[in-house]
């Protein structure tokens, strides 16, 4: 691994703005012991300027966990770009899985959403993963490059440090059922040659691939020595600030040998 691993939090719709601030000045005092990780937190919207306050200085990114393409507009419920920098956001996840199944976000949404976040200057973690049925039906790889192939498609030139690929298989999202090291091993791998094929064989090397679905303490060692994965998006064990930091100290550890 060339990089840090990256071990970024996906609150989904937990905590509060004041909950948020507070995990967040607890990890701050942590990281001086957690200086071989990258650490990236996505509240939710509402709590995106307590965190930030309480991160000032570290060096904690912060992610908006959507967006609209819009600049602005008659969009209600939705914010831009512009509005989660504004919060102090430098990252932002687009295509999340909830995003895409739970709300149907349409595929020409999506890519217009990496566009437009590139656009304004915030770095984008774009999810994507296979459902169980499509996983069974022996169609992962396809649509891996299906979702990538799209939601790219208004990409000209791929900065693999503005963009980072979530490769989280709906199956394993919340479920408990993490993927084996194998199967996510081969999944990041199929993600690496599809970038190749989009875009070039540098791209595909230098590209940081997370892992996300049901990673916690006790199966991070495994799936962080894994050939190809570079860092976690994290849910439900990110919410405890002792999970999430073991979690972190395990990466650490196993980059380090
Ligand atoms: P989980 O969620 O860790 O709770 O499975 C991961 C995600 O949705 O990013």
């Amino acid at each position: 691994m060339n990089h840090k691993p990256i071990i970024a939090a996906n609150w989904k719709m937990y905590k509060t703005p004041q909950e948020g601030q507070e995990f967040a000045a607890g990890l701050v005092e942590r990281t001086p012991n957690l200086q071989g990780v990258e650490f990236i937190l996505a509240p939710s919207a509402t709590a995106l300027t307590s965190v930030h306050a309480a991160l000032e200085g570290s060096s904690v990114g912060l992610a908006g966990q959507n967006m609209y393409h819009a600049k602005e507009g008659a969009f209600t419920g939705e914010n831009s770009a512009a509005m989660l920098q504004a919060s102090g956001c430098e990252w932002v996840l687009i295509g999340h899985s909830e995003r895409r199944h739970v709300f149907n976000e349409p595929n020409e949404d999506l890519r217009k959403k990496v566009a437009a976040a590139l656009e304004a200057g915030l770095k984008v973690i774009l999810c994507i993963g296979e459902k169980l049925e499509q996983r069974e039906a022996g169609d992962t790889k396809a649509v891996i490059e299906a979702q990538l192939k799209n939601d790219l498609a208004d990409v000209n030139r791929f900065d693999p440090d503005k963009i980072m690929i979530a490769y989280e298989p709906v199956w394993a999202i919340g479920t408990g059922v993490v993927a084996t090291p194998e199967q996510a091993g081969e999944a990041h791998a199929d993600v690496r040659t599809v970038l190749s094929g989009l875009f070039d064989a540098e791209v595909a090397a230098a590209v940081r691939i997370l892992y996300g679905g049901s990673v916690k303490s006790a199966n991070a060692k495994e799936l962080i020595l894994t050939q190809g994965i570079d860092g976690f998006l994290i849910g439900g064990a990110s919410l405890i600030l002792d999970e999430y930091c073991k979690i972190a100290e395990i990466a650490q550890m196993e980059a380090s040998q």
